[in-house]
């Protein structure tokens, strides 16, 4: 089968400092993937980079849908069908829970539109009852539902979330995971990146461990979840 995302040997330096260090991995149709690490491994500058947030790669290839995407414009990459929830969330909390949603619609029909506005109230109730309130008003947990509803309204092929589960309370953690999966079952591909490796390797299929800039394993989410050191490093277990 054929890899919906596919990067190969991507470095990116900021500046003098070497962020990524020929970072590889893959999202096939259907799966969620999971890449996990410590903080400052890489794991924020391995999406943004996919996004075309950071501009030039230092070297390396990014595949979606079979065509290079590195080089392209974050709105092209959108446009194609890349959509990703950024750490810390970026609504515009001026603007109300409905108007958020539908920026996140800007490249589409009106009517199209509304009936995924619809399909995104359907998923999220809470937002449907908030949706004339002013995003920076809502909880931490109600902004990042809406996050995902915003990038649920481009119509993604992929799905790329930066730690969706941050700040949040455990109940909530629950609620965001159940929808991921949700969302996944509707035949969106997840790319999930979580500090809270637990439950991040309960839902996904497969899963990359990065440090410091490096892919040090990359096996199936049951199998890393049973690997000794990734119990040690990062499920909090010895
Ligand atoms: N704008 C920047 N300028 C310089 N260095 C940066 C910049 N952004 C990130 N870095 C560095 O790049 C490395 C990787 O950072 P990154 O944000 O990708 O880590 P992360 O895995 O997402 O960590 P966390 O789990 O804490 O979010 C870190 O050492 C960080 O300090
Ligand atoms: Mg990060």
């Amino acid at each position: 089968m054929t890899n919906l995302l596919e990067v190969k040997n991507l470095h990116f330096h900021y500046g003098k400092i070497h962020a990524l260090k020929g970072v590889s991995l893959e999202v096939r149709e259907g799966e969620i993937v999971t890449l996990i690490g410590g903080n400052g491994a890489g794991k924020t500058t391995t999406l943004r980079a996919i996004s075309g947030l950071l501009g030039k790669i230092t070297s390396g290839e990014i595949r979606f849908l079979g065509e290079r995407i590195d080089g392209l414009k974050p709105h092209v990459i959108a446009s194609r069908g890349l959509a990703q929830c950024l750490e810390g969330r970026h609504i515009f909390g001026n603007l109300t829970v409905r108007e958020n949603l539908n920026m996140g619609a800007y490249l589409r029909s009106p009517k199209e539109a509304t009936h995924d506005l619809e399909h995104v109230y359907t998923l999220f109730p809470r937002l449907y009852e908030r949706r004339d309130q002013r995003a920076g008003t809502l909880s931490g947990g109600e902004q990042q539902m809406l996050a995902v509803g915003r990038a649920l309204m481009q119509k993604p092929r992929l799905i790329m979330m930066d730690e969706p589960s941050l700040g949040l309370a455990p109940k909530v953690i629950q609620d965001i995971f159940s929808i991921i999966k949700k969302i996944n079952a509707e035949g969106i591909p997840v790319l999930l990146v979580e500090q809270n490796s637990n439950v991040a390797l309960k839902i996904a299929n497969r899963g990359y461990v990065i440090e410091m800039g490096e892919i040090v394993m990359a096996d199936s989410a049951e199998r890393l979840r049973s690997d000794e050191a990734v119990k040690k490093s990062y499920l909090g277990m010895s």
